[in-house]
């Protein structure tokens, strides 16, 4: 299914597999009905992502209020050579690939120290996979893109393994939008893939400043906003619900003594929702609130625990200068 179709050179060194789960993932109808059940009702942050709503991501990334995309890719602009020269990968095999606009700045450190690379983009978002894998065949002569469709939330079992040294890659903070008991499932899961060789490349937001985390969560020109919203509209268009996307707003706040972001939709006024595929309705208060998405934020100590209870050793840890993100190469204990 969805294989470059055949013809020119770049087609041939892109595809597209779908890596089915491995334990029963809920579809959006049972996660909405055990959500809603729930006080304060929540969602999980996967439905984000449909083709409007990657989109909308990018943009958040471009916000000047989203600092994590910038420290990130400087921290990655910087150290990306000495990162691959540790784990000297044939594959980077990235979770929760999005665009992949930071990806690239290690596939060209991986050009300069002469490491030919078979990239792996795995993203729940089909579009997303499609639109960026083409992309890279073009823009990296002799790039491989295999990319894999599916739900991290899943299980890892169905990834391919290919022979030889692997890096697997999770940015942007992504990690902090699990929960403790998610976080270390994830963990594990991407643990048990991995030989002695292999590494996990982490990146993890840091606890800050309220105003400076809340900002980012915030911007002014309105794109977080749209972006929460459009959960309404996938909802809608899914389960033929009849959410008014003006009838709720967004709100963000930084919850200390979690930390982390927490991201809700707040109703306006008070209100009825129906949700017809699944025949219920849901009573909406003025100020009732949908959580639909958390992103903690880490100390090092938090980083430190969270990797040794999941069975990693940290090789190396970057934070530059001003502490505001963190880029954790990691291996098997012991190994
Ligand atoms: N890594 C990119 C994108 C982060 S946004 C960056 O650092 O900017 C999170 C990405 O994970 C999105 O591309 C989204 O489509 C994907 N994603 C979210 N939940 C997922 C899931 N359960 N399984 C697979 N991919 C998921
Ligand atoms: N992984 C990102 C984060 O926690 C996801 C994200 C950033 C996000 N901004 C968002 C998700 C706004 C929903 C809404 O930072």
């Amino acid at each position: 299914m969805g294989i470059a179709s055949a013809g020119t050179v770049t087609a041939s060194r892109f595809d597209y597999y779908p890596v089915p789960p491995s334990r029963p993932v809920p579809d959006l109808g049972a996660d909405l009905l055990h959500g809603f059940a729930l006080s304060p009702r929540r969602l999980p942050p996967k439905y984000f992502y449909d083709a409007v709503g990657s989109q909308l991501f990018d943009r958040i990334c471009d916000t000047p209020e989203y600092y994590p995309t910038r420290s990130e890719a400087a921290l990655l602009a910087e150290h990306a050579g000495e990162l691959l020269a540790l784990a000297r990968p044939r594959h980077l095999i990235e979770l929760g690939s999005g665009s992949s606009r930071k990806t690239r700045l290690l596939l060209q450190a991986a050009g300069q120290l002469d490491l030919e690379l078979v990239y792996w983009p795995f993203d729940v978002c089909h579009d997303m996979l499609e639109r960026t894998g083409r992309a890279l065949v073009e823009e990296f002569p002799g790039l491989r893109v295999r990319a894999l469709g599916g739900d991290y939330m899943g299980g890892l079992t169905h990834l391919p393994r290919p022979d030889g040294r692997r890096l697997f890659v999770f940015l942007g903070g992504t990690i902090g939008n699990f929960d403790e008991l998610e976080t270390q499932r994830f963990l594990g899961d991407v643990r048990a893939q991995m030989q002695p060789e292999d590494r996990l490349l982490l990146g993890a937001d840091r606890a800050k400043d309220a105003a400076v985390l809340e900002a980012a969560y915030n911007d002014a020109a309105g794109v977080t906003a749209a972006f929460n919203l459009n959960l309404l509209r996938v909802i809608n268009r899914e389960l033929r619900a009849d959410f008014d996307l003006d009838g709720f707003r967004h709100r963000a706040l930084f919850n200390r003594a979690e930390s982390r972001i927490e991201m809700h939709l707040v109703a306006r006024t008070r209100q009825q929702v129906l949700v017809a595929a699944l025949e219920r309705s849901y009573r909406f208060e003025p100020g009732e609130t949908i959580l639909t998405e958390i992103s903690r934020k880490f100390t090092p100590a938090m980083l430190e625990a969270m990797l040794a209870r999941a069975g990693f050793d940290i090789e190396r840890h970057i934070e530059g200068g001003e502490r505001l993100f963190s880029l954790l190469l990691v291996r098997p204990a012991g190994s």
